[in-house]
């Protein structure tokens, strides 16, 4: 057993030795959301989000458990997938969480090597090493559990060159592309006083180191708050949540409430071209979270000097934050389904690598503002 560096204080964080990086986490390979309708949830991020559907697996396909398209943008893979069903576990996960994230798969070399040592640090295992094969070639794959029902599924496609996996055609539908690049981070919600325990796992299991913290004097408004610590592997970053006590609900109460487990919050989207970016989701009817026109005024003042022009930035409703190291664009969407659950986070960086921290008390008051008209503040 290595001794528990993470709770010490974020100033002990330290860069990654060779032997803490005994996973060798190359990236997020994809992101695969469960929901009650499949060809539905793929025609939003098609036609909504700009991603290009890639690839098909069906009763067309040979599948008779599930239907499933896999959709891309830049470097990021999304699949969704719905049951035929009422057996399949597709079918009960939806029944009790509505739409949401299952599997954050992480690209490595060696599945097998990632299951062991994950297991052996105490993951629990969703599966074992899997090989599957078609004339495409070998498909690898592991899993563990991480908070709630989500699990990690580790990937390895290098013997592999088909459209996604064995069982998957490749589909091409003209798409009108929106710019949107990478994951920048994914967000993970956990209960009251285990935000923690998440991060320890990540530390020791995963081999991720803390990156940053926030407690409550960061994340809190009149009403609610909330505390966060963000992990960080390489280019990857999860931050975890947890709610924090306040006069009234916590927004990660309220998740908690409708997703019944932990769960995935949002995924974070960079674009490289935000106002472009969001000029084509808003035209599109992709709702996003507005903050008081005060916001506004305030900005230059807190800010300073940014390349693209306030009116426009204003006209978007898109948050501006500054740090050491520069600035970041950054625009919350409205929960992407009928629960106040999972939601989209779209970003562009301009040096900085924070998180928005100056945005948390503007943007919260109005999550606050969407909570209460759900009556749920
Ligand atoms: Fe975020």
């Amino acid at each position: 057993m290595t001794t528990n560096t993470l709770t010490a204080p974020p100033s002990a964080a330290r860069s990654m030795s060779e032997e803490d990086d005994f996973l060798k986490l190359k990236s997020i390979d994809h992101v695969h959301i469960w929901t009650g309708n499949a060809k539905q949830a793929m025609y939003f991020w098609w036609k909504g989000f700009g991603f290009k559907p890639v690839a098909y697996a069906g009763l067309e396909t040979g599948n008779r458990q599930f239907a499933s398209y896999v959709l891309e943008s830049g470097k990021i893979r999304l699949v969704v997938s719905a049951a035929y069903g009422p057996s399949s576990e597709i079918a009960a996960h939806h029944l009790l969480h509505g739409d949401g994230v299952k599997m954050i798969a992480l690209a490595v070399d060696d599945v097998a090597q990632a299951h062991r040592v994950t297991t052996e640090r105490g993951a629990k295992s969703a599966w074992g090493p899997r090989e599957e094969r078609d004339e495409y070639g070998v498909y690898r794959t592991s899993a563990i559990y991480t908070y709630g029902e989500t699990l990690h599924v580790f990937v390895d496609r290098k013997d592999y060159a088909g459209a996604f996996a064995p069982g998957y055609r490749p589909i091409d539908l003209p798409t009108q592309p929106s710019g949107l690049a990478a994951i920048d981070h994914m967000v993970g919600n956990v209960q009251l006083g285990k935000m923690n325990e998440w991060v320890n796992y990540y530390h020791h299991v995963l081999g991720f180191r803390q990156l940053l913290h926030f407690d409550d004097k960061d994340i809190s408004t009149e009403y609610s708050a909330l505390m966060s610590k963000v992990v960080e592997s390489g280019r990857i970053k999860f931050p975890i949540n947890e709610p924090a006590d306040g006069l009234r609900k916590s927004q990660i109460e309220e998740y908690l409430d409708y997703y019944y487990t932990p769960g995935v919050q949002h995924l974070a989207l960079a674009t490289k071209d935000i106002i472009g970016t969001l000029k084509l989701l808003r035209a599109n009817g992709i709702e996003f979270l507005r903050v008081p026109d005060s916001y506004y005024e305030m900005l230059p003042a807190r800010v300073g000097q940014i390349k693209e022009s306030i009116e426009t930035i204003k006209e978007l409703g898109i948050l501006v934050d500054r740090d050491d190291e520069g600035y970041l664009l950054q625009v919350f969407s409205r929960p992407l389904q009928d629960r106040p659950t999972l939601f989209v986070e779209i970003i562009q960086r301009h040096g900085s690598r924070g998180f928005g921290k100056g945005n948390f008390k503007a943007l919260f008051e109005a999550l606050e503002l969407e909570q209460a008209q759900r009556g749920n503040l």
